[in-house]
């Protein structure tokens, strides 16, 4: 592999500290904005971590035009995620946490193609249709209960983090009387950069201790599934055969952090996001409320696009070659940047409006197309739908106050969101 080239400048826009992925998203993008404008592809100095501080680790190109997110994501072979290039955070992670945690996200080909359709089929259109009547159900029950709420009220809690959390736990089958620590635990495993994570501990604990307990609750679960087999994703993980062989305890935990991670913490944000979004844009929520069947498909994609939940993923150069007409070495970090993607005037009309009527919404919120794009965004969409049906039809006047921002540049999350119900203050 080459190294970097010493000689070159980095870019005199700050996206690389803690103190700008601490600013507010609104904040940001001012930042992006300026860079889709002037220097779509720019090479900035490490990301500031306490992760894994290293004085010599290399700088990164940031990608945040929409046409070159797609096209970075669809030519693999070009910009690789594999553990042995160091994954796909915009920070390096230790070997073994990514390991441990990122499974098929931080494989290339042909390990990753295989390990992915062990999984896929409990992903397909048809199989979440199977079981989008239990998914409608579960978001009853939760607006049942935010219907019994008085006064104001933590929307995250009270609401969008409920249905991720519970519809991972019912496909891996997660016992009840575990799904709120292992929840928890992957909100841990994104919010290690934030202080509300930290306390008075450090990152790398915070960090460790969620994936200790999402891997003591694995290997608890995939044993009780070898003794008795039952009628879940956990069962079908350890009973896998690939290349005639069954997964390792450690490939099963790796795949069940990944999912645990990327199941709760990506729909609920786009939850909070969306709930937010329709409180300060009150004609969309009326267009939706007026004729919810018609127009909540495209809604869904704009509910996406505008939470854009997911912030960055890393590619590393598989060889030397170009992004508009710049030369990426060999070695390379190349980093996706999908809010910024999101916002794109190139690639949007209006990229600033919320817009649930958009006929054309090419967002990259779940990822930018290729072999990693997202598995789970039917799960997410029909978890959006379900719920929103619900909270619009029943509780369709919601005050919604202040956000509270996670930091961090990994997901665009909301820690906190008081609401009200309408009369009842
Ligand atoms: C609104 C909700 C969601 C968003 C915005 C989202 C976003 C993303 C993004 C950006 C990627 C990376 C794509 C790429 O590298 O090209 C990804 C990958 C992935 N997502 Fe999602 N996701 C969401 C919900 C879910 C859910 C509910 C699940 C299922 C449990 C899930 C499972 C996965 C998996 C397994 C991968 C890795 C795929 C691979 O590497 O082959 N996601 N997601």
């Amino acid at each position: 592999m080459t190294t970097t080239e010493p000689t070159r400048e980095y870019d005199p826009l700050d996206i690389s500290s803690q103190e700008f992925w601490a600013k507010p998203p609104a904040e940001r993008e001012e930042t992006f904005a300026e860079l889709r404008r002037e220097r779509p592809l720019s090479w900035h100095r490490p990301a500031e971590t306490d992760l894994l501080p290293d004085p010599d680790a290399p700088g990164f190109w940031a990608v945040v035009a929409h046409a070159d997110i797609q096209a970075v994501s669809r030519d693999a072979d070009t910009f690789a995620s594999g553990q042995e290039y160091g994954g796909v955070m915009l920070e390096d992670a230790p070997e073994d946490v990514l390991e441990a945690a990122h499974s098929i996200l931080a494989m290339d080909a042909p390990r990753h193609n295989t390990l992915r359709k062990v999984i896929s089929s409990v992903f397909t259109p048809r199989r979440v249709r199977q079981i989008e009547d239990q998914i409608a159900d579960q978001a009853r029950r939760i607006v049942d209960d935010f219907e019994q709420t008085t006064g104001t009220v933590d929307f995250v809690s009270t609401v969008s983090a409920r249905l991720p959390m519970w519809t991972i736990s019912e496909m891996i089958g997660i016992p009840d009387e575990k799904r709120t620590e292992i929840a928890d635990a992957a909100g841990a495993m994104v919010g290690w950069n934030d202080p509300d994570f930290i306390g008075d501990g450090d990152p790398m604990a915070v960090l460790l201790n969620g994936l200790m307990t999402l891997h003591t609750a694995c290997f608890e679960l995939s044993a009780a599934r070898r003794e008795e087999p039952a009628n879940d994703l956990m069962t079908a993980l350890v009973q896998a055969e690939v290349d005639g062989d069954t997964l390792t305890d450690e490939e099963i935990a790796a795949f069940f952090v990944l999912l645990c991670v990327a199941g709760n913490d990506t729909t609920r944000q786009t939850a909070s996001h969306t709930i937010l979004a329709l409180d300060r844009h009150p004609e969309q929520k009326q267009l939706l409320i007026d004729e919810f069947d018609s127009r909540i498909k495209p809604a869904i994609e704009e509910f996406v696009r505008w939470a854009s939940p997911v912030l960055t993923f890393r590619r590393t150069a598989t060889r030397d070659t170009e992004i508009r007409g710049q030369r990426i070495a060999e070695g390379e970090r190349v980093v996706m940047f999908y809010h910024s993607g999101n916002r794109d005037e190139t690639a949007f009309d209006d990229p600033h409006t919320f817009d649930i009527t958009r006929t054309e919404n090419p967002h990259v919120g779940f990822g930018g197309g290729g072999v990693h794009f997202c598995l789970g965004s039917h799960l997410a969409k029909t978890q959006l739908r379900c719920l929103f049906h619900e909270l619009l039809t029943r509780t369709p006047d919601i005050d919604v106050g202040e956000p509270e921002f996670l930091s961090g540049n990994f997901i665009n999350g909301i820690k906190r969101l008081p609401v009200t119900r309408g009369g009842t203050s």
